[in-house]
């Protein structure tokens, strides 16, 4: 069969175990990797947890030897990126073992690439802004332990950092920097403050419903050869099924889960619906609200969120990425309006007696209602821009094609400030 458009895709995702208690097994799934020293990540809010001492003690009683990384920074740079790099070339390591957020889990990421095969950090780096040279090789072995949900970052091959000089979000994209395993024990979200817990839930959200709505697979170029098939690959029918599902969990566990932190079915269900969307994403791919979102967390002046150390002023990332999601399904329903009304029912919206003209409408009318309902930013303005700021956040986000070709509908620079404006202010 031959046709100019893709007729197949591809299925690929880290080996997973789900579980409360899973993180007291990681010695003997790094046992099973032949490890005998490991770099093991995390930040310094987690360094003093019971999470990171369960896995140290868990790697110890299996013989394997350990040396802690603390100093990854939430949301990483080029430099806290070069840095991490230093110590796992200076470490000798075999492998890695991260326990953290995506932020954490990234620079575990870049630090394995730069140790394994070492080059100038922008070597892989995403065009335009990188080289985005092929990874030439396998990575050691890295067991990655999400303690937030939503980055689905412990499924895929994608590392996202800051750029300091360019004021710009960028990362590198390797299916061979996806984790060896991903080992995701829902206890952990138990203790997260309210924001971040919502923030990831959002970001979860987003996955599922911007690989729900990608490009179809089967309206890409066919790539002249099989390994030319880009990860996001858009819609299809594997990624289709984790989608819904995290739709419909969200529906029912998100505000439970984000209001009341004592509400542990709902933590665990955001932490189980987070991992099915990782999977999805990271073979459909995202679209348009987390390629406007590099600007919007790029560009950041004065906005510090509760929840977060407040060191430095930070837009966290699943709020970067829903502040612009009304906007875009807003416009993007048009394409295939009764995926849009779908996902809307998913998420608990009532769609009785809707028709097509108005799903765009219905959905985006159910996210800013969870969005209002969670103390989430009300939109751009809610994070401290304002019209003026459209240009710069345009213009930021337009580079950004690997994820803005994967929109079902053409996102050119008059789209990008239309959106931006649309997604101002919401109530
Ligand atoms: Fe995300």
């Amino acid at each position: 069969m031959s046709c100019e458009h893709e007729c197949a895709f591809a299925v690929t995702t880290s080996p997973s175990v789900f579980g409360a208690g899973a993180l007291s097994e990681i010695g003997e799934h790094a046992s099973g990797f032949d490890l005998r020293r490991v770099a093991l990540f995390t930040d310094e809010r987690l360094a003093e947890s019971d999470y990171v001492a369960t896995v140290s003690r868990s790697l110890s009683a299996a013989g394997i030897d350990s040396e802690l990384y603390r100093r990854t920074r939430v949301e990483p740079t080029d430099g806290s990126f070069l840095e991490a790099a230093q110590f796992a070339r200076e470490g000798r390591f075999d492998g890695f073992v991260s326990v953290g957020g995506g932020s954490v889990i990234d620079t575990a990421k870049a630090a394995n690439l730069f140790s394994s095969h070492p080059a100038e950090l922008m070597t892989y780096v995403n065009r335009p802004l990188g080289e985005g040279m092929p990874v030439p090789g396998a990575l050691a072995p890295h067991i990655a332990c999400p303690t937030t949900a939503g980055t689905g970052s412990e499924n895929t091959g994608i590392a996202v950092f800051d750029l300091v000089s360019e004021k710009a979000k960028t990362g590198i994209v390797s299916h061979r920097l996806r984790p060896s395993l991903a080992v995701i024990d829902p206890q952990v979200t138990r203790t997260l403050p309210k924001n971040v817990a919502a923030s990831g839930a959002f970001d979860t959200l987003c996955h599922a419903l911007e690989s729900f709505t990608a490009r179809p697979y089967h309206e890409r170029p066919r790539p002249s050869h099989v390994r030319l098939r880009p990860s996001s690959q858009g819609a299809n029918p594997w990624s289709d099924i984790g989608c819904r599902e995290t739709l419909s969990l969200l529906g029912r566990f998100l505000l439970r889960g984000v209001v009341d932190g004592s509400d542990f079915e709902a933590r665990e269900q955001l932490q189980w619906a987070s991992t099915l969307a990782g999977i999805a994403f990271g073979n459909a791919g995202c679209h348009a609200p987390h390629g406007m979102s590099y600007s919007v967390s790029g560009l950041v002046r004065g906005f510090r969120p509760e929840g977060y150390p407040d060191a430095s002023p930070i837009i966290p990332h699943g709020m970067s990425v829903i502040v612009s999601a009304p906007a875009v399904f807003r416009m993007t329903a048009r394409h295939d309006p009764s995926r849009h009304l779908r996902a809307a029912k998913l998420l608990g919206a009532d769609i009785t007696g809707a028709g097509p003209d108005d799903a765009g409408h219905v959905l985006s009318a159910r996210l800013i209602e969870l969005m209002e309902k969670t103390s989430m930013p009300n939109g751009l303005s809610g994070v401290g821009y304002e019209a003026s700021d459209v240009e710069a956040l345009t213009e930021g986000a337009n580079p950004q094609r690997r994820l803005l070709d994967n929109a079902p509908v053409a996102i050119g620079t008059e789209e990008l400030r239309a959106l931006y404006t649309d997604a101002l202010r919401y109530w």
